[in-house]
């Protein structure tokens, strides 16, 4: 484990690499609460395959993005690999799993193959029509519990994914609230640990969520329900504790952790465009190419890591085994070369689909379709409910560089003029 001076050396090293103009260094010590995206121009500007010093490229081009995602000489890393987060705990003789670094998230073929497999059934078209009108339903319900003033975060933007994941998995309703801290701490680290503190609260969080998770698949055990805990253990009995342990949690926090981040930078969008307001509370078509357009324009996943298996030349790079890549999402998304007019907010704009804000390839976001719909109906209701919104204070940013949202976004229901504060 790092001691306290070596995690103050690798913030003063990234810190200096960033002033001196580095570009992997820049996104890895921006202030999390500062507006990245002059600095991905700054990338752009400088090329298709920027060199770090840090030992890596950086790329901001949609096409090289796309293409590393889609090719298989390219792996994901665990932490450890990246030597970003030294984990693997053990207690009482058992490891403490990792519902991020040890899920197929961070697994290759063929284990993320095998592992994706068995879920992948509850995220078919099909099931997601199954489960539209409950998504309705926890909508309407929020809704129904706000007040004049509110914080669209906590009281709504995070409730709702948190509800429907939570039914999806079959987590009784009274743990839900506990969903939100340990995806807080979660989230802060998964673009490095950078303090002892911040590793301290993240071994608490893990080893909180072990034991959440352990009683869960007990009781699913003895008492099946209609639910993805219940179908792993009744269905996939050889299913390892941590293989499961991992999958579960890796749904859980990657079904809420992005998805309010979504909703909330869409009512950010909503309120910097006024004119979209009046559409997007009265057509649900309309609501969803709204969302593409947030998705396209400011992702709540800013960007992935990729590194290459064997050396290999790309885009008239050669690239030495090992050598990671940053795929920049969130330039990538706004790369001219594919979006006509890229900083436009333009709920109508024909491709914006080709926005890579789920990724590509085998690591495809396997919500995609659930966070949509989530997505659509949320901002469409509550602009529906809720014609006048508007801000009332500041907005607070998430403390993270890849996970980008808002953390407090405090609202008025009824006020018509008031002027957004960003932080
Ligand atoms: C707006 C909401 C969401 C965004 C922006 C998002 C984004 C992403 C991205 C970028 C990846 C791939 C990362 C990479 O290639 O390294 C990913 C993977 C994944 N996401 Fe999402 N996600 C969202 C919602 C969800 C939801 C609602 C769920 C589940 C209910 C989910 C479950 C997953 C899983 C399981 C993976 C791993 C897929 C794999 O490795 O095969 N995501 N997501």
């Amino acid at each position: 484990m790092k001691t306290a001076a070596q995690f103050f050396a690798l913030r003063t090293l990234v810190r200096g690499y960033a002033l001196l103009g580095d570009p992997y260094a820049g996104v890895m010590a921006s202030p999390p609460d500062r507006d990245p995206y002059p600095m991905y121009e700054k990338v752009r500007a400088k090329g298709d395959m920027v060199r770090s010093r840090m030992g890596a490229y950086v790329t901001p081009s949609r096409a090289i993005c796309d293409s590393v995602l889609r090719d298989n000489r390219f792996i994901t890393a665990t932490f450890d690999e990246a030597s970003m987060v030294p984990i693997t705990l053990v207690q009482d003789g058992e490891k403490i799993v990792n519902p991020v670094q040890d899920s197929f998230l961070m697994k290759n073929p063929p284990d993320h193959t095998r592992l994706r497999k068995l879920v992948q059934p509850f995220f078919t078209p099909r099931a997601l029509k199954d489960r539209t009108e409950s998504i309705k339903r926890i909508v309407t319900d929020h809704l129904d519990r706000l007040g004049d003033r509110f914080d669209v975060v906590a009281e709504f933007a995070s409730q709702v994914p948190i509800q429907v994941i939570a039914d999806l998995l079959g987590v009784p309703d009274e743990n839900k609230e506990i969903f939100a801290r340990w995806g807080s701490s979660l989230a802060e680290t998964l673009d490095g640990v950078w303090s002892h503190q911040q590793l301290k609260n993240l071994h608490a969080t893990i080893i909180e969520y072990n034991d959440f998770i352990d009683v869960l698949i007990d009781e699913r055990r003895r008492d099946p329900k209609d639910d993805i805990v219940s179908h792993l253990v009744t269905q996939h009995e050889d299913l390892s504790r941590e293989d499961l342990v991992a999958t579960t949690g890796l749904l859980l926090f990657a079904g809420f952790e992005t998805t309010v981040n979504l909703i909330s930078n869409g009512v950010l969008k909503a309120f910097e465009n006024p004119h979209t307001v009046a559409p997007l509370s009265q057509s649900p078509e309309y609501a969803e190419g709204f969302v593409e357009e947030v998705l396209r324009l400011d992702p709540p996943v800013q960007y992935t890591i990729r590194w290459p298996k064997e050396r290999l030349e790309l885009a008239g790079v050669s690239l030495p085994k090992g050598m990671p890549v940053m795929l920049m999402l969130a330039a990538a998304n706004r790369d001219p070369r594919v979006f006509k007019d890229p900083l436009k907010f333009d709920p109508t704009r024909s491709n914006a689909r080709e926005h890579l804000a789920f990724s590509a390839g085998i690591h495809y976001c396997i919500g995609a379709g659930l966070s949509r719909i989530e997505g659509s109906i949320a901002l469409h209701e509550l602009f529906k409910r809720f014609p006048h919104l508007a801000a009332d204070g500041p907005v607070t940013r998430r403390k993270s560089k890849l996970i980008r949202g808002a953390l407090r976004l405090p609202v008025r229901a009824n006020e018509t003029k008031r002027s957004l504060a960003v932080k």
